[in-house]
């Protein structure tokens, strides 16, 4: 590993490495070309992994059949729809990797509203000690605007329920992607 990790991403996994164990359930609610999705299954029992385009359910796809991947099952369906395939309450991490998939549609991207009432599904029904992961691209117009809802919404969490934590790059140029983890607690 580099000094220390400088992206969002990088420290999303530093962190989720410490968090999971072997007998986790855990969620990737935006699957784009498997990588979350990939480094979640190597770790927790059982992934779900969830995205709106085809073309990244068969990345995802791809990239576990490469890695001989067993225990994930891939949903073409909007993560607001998250309860439908899985007790909200039953998982143990939720990985959320805003915006747009990396070498597609730059145009089909998360967006607040569907990302805010996702979120606070989860959040109503996340149990004690389960831990919600998200990487934030506010370099973009609508990561711009999804960036500023999340900023009122984490800052709005009632500290006794939830534990926040935010890490940015602050000398790096261009609105840098964050990287901020809910906890339950
Ligand atoms: C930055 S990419 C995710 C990267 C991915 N985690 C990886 O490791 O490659 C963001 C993904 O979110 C997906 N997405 C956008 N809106 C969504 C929604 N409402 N539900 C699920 N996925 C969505 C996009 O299609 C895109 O593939």
């Amino acid at each position: 590993m580099e000094v220390m990790p400088t992206s969002a991403v990088a420290w999303s996994h530093v962190v989720l490495e410490n968090f999971l164990k072997k007998d986790h359930l855990a969620v990737d609610l935006t699957a784009g070309n498997g990588k979350d999705t990939l480094f979640l299954a190597r770790r927790a029992s059982r992934v779900l992994a969830m995205d709106i385009q085809q073309a990244a359910m068969d990345k995802t796809e791809a990239l576990l059949k490469k890695e001989a991947i067993k225990n994930a099952e891939l949903i073409l369906d909007s993560h607001e729809n998250v309860s439908r395939y899985v007790e909200l309450s039953e998982v143990d991490a939720f990985v959320m990797n805003l915006g747009y998939l990396p070498g597609g549609d730059k145009e089909i991207t998360t967006t607040w509203p569907a990302t805010k009432r996702t979120l606070n599904a989860i959040l109503a029904n996340m149990k004690f000690g389960a831990l919600i992961s998200l990487a934030i691209y506010p370099g973009h117009d609508a990561g711009k605007v999804e960036s500023e809802g999340m900023e009122a919404l984490i800052g709005a969490l009632d500290q006794k329920a939830y534990k926040v934590v935010k890490i940015t790059f602050p000398n790096q140029n261009h609105c840098p992607p964050y990287w901020v983890g809910i906890a339950r607690c």
